[in-house]
């Protein structure tokens, strides 16, 4: 079995997807990663679109150019109605809490042999319009999601990774 680090170090941002479809069950165990993600206060104020229908995954283009013609969008909202807001700034944390089960999600994905990248290069405004979102519902990202290319190959960013000294400090 990978541990974990292992895992971490073989996901990479896939951008090419092959055409084969995602089987539900691999989408459902996707889900289930999002659902054991912890949240502050344990709000779970994550929502996810699932973005399957080729009308759908086209339309999402007008929001964001990394689409990646993905089999499956998730679309990664959060309630920022019913997130915990922390006392001291006033400010929900439901970002953080969608973050937690987005990375989650990419991991899972990558350990059940699908390919995924997060993706920021969104308008939320125009996700909310297509999606049919209400108001207190905030698209924060997109995870496209399939199985890789043949030809789907890590960006050399991948590798690119700072020194753990040079973003740590100790006192
Ligand atoms: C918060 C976040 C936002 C990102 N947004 C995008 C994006 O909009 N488009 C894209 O192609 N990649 C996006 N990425 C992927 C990063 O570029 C990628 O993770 C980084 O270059 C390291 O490469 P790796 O994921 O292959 O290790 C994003 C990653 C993160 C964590």
């Amino acid at each position: 079995m990978k541990d974990f680090l292992e895992l971490a170090a073989e996901r990479y941002s896939c951008r090419k997807f092959s055409n084969k479809p995602v089987e539900e069950e691999k989408i459902q165990k996707i889900l289930h990663a999002a659902r054991l993600a912890p949240t502050a206060k344990n709000g779970q104020p994550q929502y996810i679109v699932i973005v399957k229908s080729e009308e759908m995954r086209n339309r999402m283009k007008e929001a964001s150019p990394c689409t990646f013609d993905a089999p499956v969008i998730f679309v990664m909202c959060g309630d920022v109605k019913d997130g915990w807001h922390d006392p001291y700034t006033g400010r929900s944390r439901a970002e953080m809490d969608v973050s937690i089960a987005t990375t989650h999600m990419m991991l899972e994905a990558s350990d059940i042999g699908l390919g995924s990248t997060w993706v920021c290069m969104m308008n939320p405004y125009k996700a909310h319009e297509i999606l049919g979102l209400p108001e207190h519902i905030f698209p924060y990202c997109m995870l496209p999601v399939g199985y890789p290319a043949d030809d789907a190959r890590p960006s050399e960013r991948h590798t690119s990774r700072r020194e753990i000294s040079e973003f740590t400090k100790e006192v």
